[in-house]
């Protein structure tokens, strides 16, 4: 049967969960599919600070009434789709990434992108499932504490605007 998700926007309460899935899900998805500099600076006190930073761009969803997973929308960007281990594979991360393309249209904007490592095969996958299409290889710019750090990334986009109403709707 599939799982019900309900979404709702994080409040500062979500923080600490929203902290341990993104730390455990940024490893699965990233050790050894990006460069070390950038795995020297994700440390674990990272996550804490900027899930707390970050709770106005969070939306989280909940199975149970836990929180399974979250999704932060910035602009016209994804920018973290994170599901906890024991929720993947159940559909909702497919329910996040269709409220986060909702919010981008929400937003104004007509298409959404997002950038994915490489190597990070089942987020690939997943993205591809759900409509979103590969535009290529670029160099993202992450802050670090010396300047950027250059992150090898694909970029991948996917139309998002709303139909114009028809005549008569
Ligand atoms: C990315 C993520 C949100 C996707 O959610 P999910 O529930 O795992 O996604 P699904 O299981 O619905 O889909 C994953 C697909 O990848 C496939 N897959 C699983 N492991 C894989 C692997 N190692 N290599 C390639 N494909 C893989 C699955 O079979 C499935 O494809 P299918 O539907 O054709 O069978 C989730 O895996 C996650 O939180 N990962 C860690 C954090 C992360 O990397 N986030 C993305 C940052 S850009």
């Amino acid at each position: 049967m599939p799982t019900s998700v309900a979404l709702r926007g994080a409040t500062p309460a979500d923080a600490d969960t929203v902290a341990k899935i993104w730390h455990r899900g940024w490893q699965d998805g990233h050790l050894g599919n990006v460069p070390d500099e950038l795995v020297r600076i994700r440390t674990r006190e990272s996550f804490w600070e900027r899930a707390a930073q970050r709770v106005g761009d969070t939306t989280v969803a909940l199975v149970d009434g836990e929180v399974a997973g979250f999704v932060m929308v910035v602009g016209d960007e994804v920018e973290q789709v994170y599901v906890s281990s024991d929720h993947r594979g159940s559909g909702v991360a497919g329910t996040l990434l269709a409220e986060a393309e909702r919010l981008v249209s929400a937003n104004g904007q007509a298409h959404a992108w997002l950038a994915v490592a490489p190597g990070n095969a089942r987020a690939r996958r997943f993205y591809e499932r759900c409509g979103w299409v590969d535009e290529g290889a670029f160099e993202n710019r992450v802050p670090g504490p010396d300047g950027p750090i250059s992150v090898p990334c694909r970029r991948y986009v996917k139309p998002v605007a709303r139909p114009l109403p028809q005549l008569g709707d």
